[in-house]
């Protein structure tokens, strides 16, 4: 009589340490693996998941469709998941099912690209890329550099190549870009064309560019991925990347400092993939039942090139060299 009391214990106790111990199920959107700093990204995020004790990841990789992201998040529902973090592959096209997930009171964490709905749907953090200040950050860059060589004055040739059509990365640089082009008359507008923020197209993008503009002197590229695939291009046509064109990219991966340092390209604004170090202690915290107020949080970033000390008002440029070996992506 005593073993079966003790064993029915051992039972209940059992099941109670199983139940407490439940894994906490976070379940993420990812839009697909179309750069560098998307691969950081998810590494990143994959990493502190998986590896938080207590913690489960559920993944979803949408390749670059909206479809299978809106697939992704019904399914999260269905699964009744704890958490969900999203970043979506445009800006339009969420107000229903991200209502959905809202209706299903799951917790919503923002991260990266938001959606034009953000206003209008509840979440519980937000933390995203200030896209638009990026966009200023590149022009300002190109025009601050080349006063400080003695060619502020000079009428220059400008390209601008965007990131996937209708990302909010890509209308927010582009925004700061075009804002930017104002504040420097003597920087000229003469192709603006999607690159997808793809190598390959950036490449491709840049080929056509290079046989149909009879002069480009800077190219602004919404990412490094682009500005990586417009080098080869250039190359090939002979002529010689980071001097013949000036060349500025964005997101400030590891491939980019490689070419700043190597003299083929000659800045890159920094777009940090880098947010499990914002969203483990943000669920670790909602889990403890503290609650957030509904705001956009915008990690530091800086602004890296071959000499460092230009001067954009918010931010001064660092010398790529001199940070390269504490870079984490
Ligand atoms: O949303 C962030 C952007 O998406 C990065 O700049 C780009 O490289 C990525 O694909």
């Amino acid at each position: 009589m005593k073993k079966v009391f003790l064993l029915i214990t051992a039972l209940v106790l059992l099941a109670f340490v199983g139940s407490a111990s439940a894994d906490v199920v976070i379940a993420f959107s990812q839009i697909g693996q179309e750069s560098d700093w998307r691969t950081a990204n998810t590494d990143d995020l994959r990493k502190a998941i998986e590896n938080h004790p207590g913690w489960k990841l559920v993944y979803d990789d949408a390749q670059q469709k909206q479809e299978n992201q809106i697939k992704a998040l019904r399914n999260f529902i269905t699964q009744d998941v704890n958490y969900i973090l999203f970043t979506g592959v445009v800006s339009t096209g969420w107000d229903e099912v991200l209502k959905e997930v809202n209706e299903a009171g799951i917790p919503l964490l923002l991260i990266d690209r938001l959606p034009d709905c953000a206003d209008r749907i509840d979440y519980v953090a937000a933390f995203g890329g200030d896209f638009v200040e990026e966009g200023r950050r590149q022009i300002a860059w190109a025009g601050e550099y080349l006063k400080s060589i003695g060619k502020g004055d000079k009428d220059v040739n400008v390209v601008i190549m965007e990131g996937t059509t209708g990302a909010t990365a890509q209308t927010g640089r582009t925004e700061g870009n075009l804002k930017a082009l104002k504040e420097y008359p003597h920087l000229k507008l003469v192709g603006q064309q999607s690159g997808n923020f793809t190598r390959a197209e950036g490449q491709a993008v840049m080929e056509s560019w290079l046989k149909s503009i009879p002069k480009i002197d800077v190219l602004i590229a919404q990412n490094d991925d682009m500005a990586l695939g417009a080098i080869d291009a250039i190359k090939a046509a002979g002529k010689v990347p980071g001097k013949d064109i000036i060349i500025v990219g964005c997101d400030s991966v590891k491939a980019a400092f490689d070419a700043i340092v190597a003299g083929d390209m000659n800045c890159t604004v920094e777009c940090t993939p880098l947010y499990a170090a914002f969203v483990v202690p943000t669920i670790e915290a909602l889990e403890r039942g503290v609650k957030f107020d509904k705001s956009v949080i915008h990690p530091e970033e800086g602004v890296f090139d071959m000499n460092g000390g230009i001067d954009l008002g918010t931010v001064k440029s660092v010398k790529a060299a001199d940070v390269i070996a504490t870079r984490q992506y």
